[in-house]
């Protein structure tokens, strides 16, 4: 067992075990993918005050997430195609986020299905809709949810159509993947990855197959999906989502002040601060830049939580000192996944807790719901000196 003492550990491994167009698809952001950099870069922009002779003892992490206890402020984030990075893949990370303490959100477009996933775990999951022209599908999948005990609908707004991601054009994106010289070469140094996929029968999307007339075959899924995401997507049609699924609710996908205000009117629980991970509007500010003027518009009236370009604890840290209630972790975790299984993500997991852990008490605080502002240095102009 290698030594893992960081995430970019994990994703190292990941990238040696997965075949190359899986690992592309995570590791990629939209067009130039300045908004993908961006995010994590400009956390490291901000720094921490170390403070001294500060009682460190007995410190906590645990918080609440829309009413949810967690070990720490931080949730999977939905990812889709899970089940692609490692068989069973949804699976295996739902399993570990239960066992460590924190959320699971599910995806729209997993390789496990709502009741496959519902079937292997002991605790209610979230699931993300992603909202498609087909109202039929739209409301038998959020029935499924609800038949599932998901204890709260995510629907994300920022993808009413694919940003584009070069790399998933020319690789040839496809679950599974097709048989091509390609991919056969690729495949045959990635023994493992092919033998766990050996191993399962979930190799298709598995919330969709079976559940269309007319999607029976995994390329019918890719050109079902092309021309399913609805671009005439309103808040009209939120709040009708809103209506039919009448439980907890989060939004994800809000980067302006606006839209924000907009999501908690129509009563969303949380939202999330977030750019997708820079995989849609290339040329976006990173979603920590973009977190503060969420903050001022609606911080005291709807939980503001935050994703894209998590790498560590300290990001945690910084986010939650930036005033943001909770994180969502997409990439960091799926590298854990992708290295080792479920064992990579309960990895992925712990090094973010103890980095959180251990930096929160250099900074002077034992217990995550005390921490602040005033632990950071932020430079000035950070949230938007823009014109
Ligand atoms: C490979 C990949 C697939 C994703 N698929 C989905 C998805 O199906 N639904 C969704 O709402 N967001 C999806 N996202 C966005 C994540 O939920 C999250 O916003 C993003 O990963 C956060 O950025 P990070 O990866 O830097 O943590 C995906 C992200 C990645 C990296």
């Amino acid at each position: 067992m290698p030594v893992i003492t960081t995430v970019d550990d994990l994703r190292r491994i990941y990238r040696r075990r997965v075949p190359k167009m899986f690992y592309e698809y995570c590791e990629t952001g939209s067009w130039t993918e300045q908004t993908f950099r961006d995010n994590s870069a400009d956390f490291s922009q901000i720094r921490l005050r170390q403070r001294v002779a500060v009682d460190m003892s007995d410190r906590s992490t645990r918080t609440t997430m829309i009413g949810e206890d967690v070990a720490m402020p931080v949730a999977l984030a939905p990812v889709g195609l899970t089940g692609m990075q490692h068989a069973d893949g949804e699976i295996l990370a739902a399993r570990a986020a239960e066992r460590f303490g924190v959320p699971f959100t599910l995806t729209t477009m997993s390789i496990c299905s709502i009741e496959d996933v519902a079937e292997h775990t002991t605790k209610p999951f979230w699931f993300q809709l992603y909202v498609m022209r087909d109202q039929d599908f739209l409301r038998r999948i959020i029935a499924r949810a609800k038949a599932a005990q998901v204890s709260a609908l995510v629907v994300t707004l920022d993808l009413q159509m694919l940003g584009q991601r070069h790399r998933d054009i020319k690789n040839g994106l496809s679950a599974p993947p097709k048989p091509t010289l390609a991919n056969i070469v690729n495949l045959a140094t990635r023994w493992r990855w092919g033998l766990g996929m050996l191993g399962t029968k979930r190799r298709r999307f598995g919330n969709i197959v079976g559940h269309i007339d007319s999607v029976s075959d995994p390329a019918d899924v890719m050109a079902w999906n092309a021309e399913q995401f609805d671009p005439r997507l309103d808040w009209k049609q939120i709040e009708a989502i809103r209506d039919i699924w009448g439980g907890k609710l989060i939004l994800k996908g809000i980067m302006e002040p606006e839209d924000a205000v907009m999501a908690a009117k129509i009563g969303a629980d949380a939202i999330v601060v977030s750019n997708h991970g820079g995989r849609q509007l290339d040329g976006a500010v990173s979603s920590i830049r973009a977190l503060q003027p969420v903050l001022e518009a609606v911080g005291d009236r709807v939980e503001v939580w935050l994703d894209s370009g998590i790498r560590s604890g300290q990001d945690v840290l910084k986010a939650v000192a930036m005033g943001a209630r909770g994180t969502m972790i997409g990439r960091a975790y799926v590298y854990g996944l992708g290295a080792m299984g479920e064992a990579g993500v309960t990895r992925a997991l712990e090094v973010i807790h103890m980095e959180l852990d251990k930096s929160m008490a250099f900074c002077g605080h034992r217990d995550i719901r005390e921490v602040r502002r005033d632990i950071l240095r932020v430079p000035k102009g950070f949230s938007g000196e823009w014109d």
